[in-house]
């Protein structure tokens, strides 16, 4: 277990200087930050240490820069997103690097929160560079890890400044994310059910392999179902199939049995565009000219079944191409059984990336009991691994 904010309360917080890593990983259209949603899930943490009177000093990536300072990359459109948000000012620091940064940090008033450029603009932090890591800690006086979605990075700031900045301790949002992905999946009430969608089985497999011993059922949705299916020896067309992977394919349908439910059902196209045609067939029918885009509407009642009648519901991947309806109507199908389980009293949890993205736009992200905002490390935290940047934190 770990050391989170609220073991620090009783502590003299008031004046120190609070190094908090957050995960501003936001997406940028013209330079304007177009989804504040991981920004919004950093403000209690922001909140809890501004109330305390401590300083804070926000760090974050933003991009794959490579270690070069990029202006596309550069943090500071988050800046009036964050004000806007916390309802304070918030200031900019350029360059952590800089000999005055330290003196710039020290200078803040209680209550004050900077934001410091993007931490990928210096080739250490890929490297968990312990130099860098040591300039960075200059910046504060105590560690808090509220970046859940960078947690499966070994990163200066995530991984190498925890061990040198103490206390080091989990945010609200690092510790909301651990008690739903972690927590509720240790010891889950039953039925317990996964859904698993996207592209390719060879990104899902340690995680089908994780939650194999565990859950009751895996549904099994998106163009990885179609790996299944021509491993069943099915003609799938011009579905998208990883050939390399159809012997695992049919091991692991031998071991998992009944465990592993596919689809009844798909939504088949001759191309992926909106107005193509679309046919519902059996997944042994789908033809030589066709493509698999979407689970059908007998799969998605399957599925919603199962859904609904579980008690704990893990969903990560779509169950077609979202993006394009539509073939959007099978995932939008998926989140809305996950909110009806909910409404039932399920604890209903959807992994990052792009399973939230279409929670989100279904309208149904506050109908469900945890939408993650970490793509990468909820998928590593559901294949059973441990997340570097929360093994570096302080244990309880
Ligand atoms: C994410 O968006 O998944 C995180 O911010 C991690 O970003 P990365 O994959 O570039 O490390």
């Amino acid at each position: 277990m770990k050391r989170t904010l609220p073991s620090l309360e009783g502590q003299p917080l008031e004046g120190q200087r609070a190094f908090v890593r957050v995960d501003f990983n936001v997406p940028l259209e013209r330079g304007r930050v177009t989804d504040t949603t991981r920004i919004v899930a950093s403000l209690p943490t922001i909140r809890w240490l501004k109330e305390r009177g401590c300083r804070v000093i926000l760090a974050s990536h933003l991009g794959r820069p490579k270690g070069k300072a990029a202006p596309e990359y550069s943090l500071r459109p988050v800046v009036p997103e964050l004000e806007r948000a916390l309802g304070a000012p918030v200031q900019f620091l350029e360059d952590p690097l800089a000999e005055e940064a330290p003196h710039r940090t020290r200078q803040l008033k209680r209550g004050d929160v900077l934001l410091l450029e993007n931490t990928r603009f210096y080739a250490g932090e890929e490297r968990n560079d312990p130099e860098l890591a040591a300039a960075f800690g200059r910046l504060g006086d105590f560690y808090v890890n509220d970046a859940f979605g960078s947690a499966h990075r070994a990163h200066a700031s995530t991984e190498g400044i925890a061990h040198l900045l103490k206390p080091a301790v989990a945010g609200f949002l690092m510790a909301k994310e651990l008690e739903y992905l972690q927590g509720a999946l240790a010891d889950p009430a039953r039925p317990f059910v996964a859904v698993l969608g996207g592209a390719k089985i060879s990104g899902k497999i340690d995680v089908i392999e994780a939650l194999l011993p565990s859950v009751d059922t895996i549904l099994v949705g998106g163009a990885m179902a179609c790996t299944f299916f021509a491993a069943q020896g099915f003609e799938v067309g011009k579905s998208l199939v990883e050939p390399d992977r159809l012997d695992m394919a049919r091991a692991l349908l031998d071991r998992a049995g009944p465990k592993l439910v596919l689809p009844a059902g798909v939504t088949v196209a001759k191309e992926l565009s909106s107005g193509a045609e679309i046919k519902n067939v059996r997944p042994d029918q789908v033809g030589a000219e066709w493509a698999v885009y979407d689970i059908d509407e007998n799969a998605a009642d399957q599925f919603a079944r199962l859904i609904t009648a579980a008690r704990t519901v893990v969903w990560n991947g779509p169950m077609g191409v979202f993006e394009t309806p539509p073939f959007d109507a099978g995932t939008v199908a998926i989140a809305r059984a996950l909110a009806a389980a909910t409404s039932e009293g399920a604890t209903t949890i959807v992994g990052g990336g792009d399973s939230a993205a279409a929670v989100v736009r279904a309208g149904l992200a506050d109908r469900v009991s945890h939408v993650s905002t970490g793509g990468g490390a909820s998928l590593e935290l559901l294949e059973g691994k441990e997340l570097p940047g929360v093994a570096a934190l302080d244990e309880l």
